[in-house]
């Protein structure tokens, strides 16, 4: 199967979820919570999910799937099919509150390599998708060039808000030198402002679904995504993720272990 076959099914999937979404939003909306009162979750992000899991299931037989909200698979890196990681609303708490800023992602990994991945911004209908499978990155139509490599001092940083409350790693030293802070609340539209060359660092703890996606899309335009110990992300475990521009990054990692 190539890239263009799974490409023209994702996006017609991701179309089909934008419209369930808008239709559904304002009449037909449940929200319930999870492990706490911030922690929500609607019949949309369930739906969405079951429709791109059975989508999936029809169209690609040998697949295995990661999804936020039913399937928890094991072994992403050992098999040698496609494997599926599904984030339905990135930002449920934005969807619910402000109707705007949330994200539906897919990441498609092929052999345990990273293959192609989604980032589908709903109400701006922005798509931003790529990955290795084609060597670019785009957003809709456009190819996306490579995002300028903003210094810290230069650049806004993103930082998800525990994180700035508690000062963790010294994050208030961040903000500082850099041009100043931005709390979005979706990891998928932060990944976005930095592909798109509007942030130059975001830092977050995240779990697979969360970051997938936009690595995936980041480091095929040569951003970095690293732990931020600097090391490797584990793409199976959550981890507290540093998304940046090389030149932000370096100076994010001294200042947060100093
Ligand atoms: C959340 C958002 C948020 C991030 C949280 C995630 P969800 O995803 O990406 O920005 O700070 O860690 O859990 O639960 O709305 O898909
Ligand atoms: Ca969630
Ligand atoms: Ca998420
Ligand atoms: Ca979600």
């Amino acid at each position: 199967m190539s890239w263009q076959a799974i490409d023209n099914e994702v996006k017609s999937w991701l179309k089909q979820a934008r419209k369930l979404i808008l239709t559904k939003m304002d009449s037909d909306l449940q929200v319930s919570t999870k492990s706490g009162p911030n922690d929500l979750v609607t019949n949309l992000d369930k739906q969405v999910e079951q429709f791109y899991i059975s989508q999936i299931k029809q169209k690609f037989k040998h697949s295995r799937i990661l999804g936020e909200e039913s399937c928890k698979e094991e072994g992403l890196l050992s098999f040698d099919g496609l494997f599926w990681v599904i984030d339905p609303i990135d930002g449920t708490m934005n969807f619910v509150k402000e109707k705007e800023n949330f994200a539906s992602m897919i990441a498609i990994y092929k052999q345990g390599k990273p293959y192609i991945a989604y980032i589908y911004d709903v109400m701006k209908d922005r798509l931003v998708w790529g990955g290795p499978a084609l060597g670019a990155v785009y957003c809709n139509q456009t190819q996306l060039p490579a995002p300028k490599q903003h210094a810290l001092k230069d650049g806004l940083v993103a930082i998800s808000c525990p994180m700035v409350l508690a000062n963790y790693r010294n994050v208030v030293e961040v903000i500082k030198a850099s041009s100043g802070c931005r709390m979005v609340g979706s990891a998928g539209i932060e990944f976005i402002n930095l592909i798109l060359g509007k942030h130059c660092a975001y830092l977050s703890y995240l779990r697979p679904w969360d970051f997938l996606p936009g690595k995936i899309l980041g480091e095929t335009l040569g951003l970095s995504v690293k732990t931020i110990d600097d090391e490797k992300v584990d793409v199976v475990s959550s981890s507290v993720v540093l998304v940046a521009t090389k030149s932000a990054h370096t100076e994010i990692i001294e200042l947060v272990n100093r």
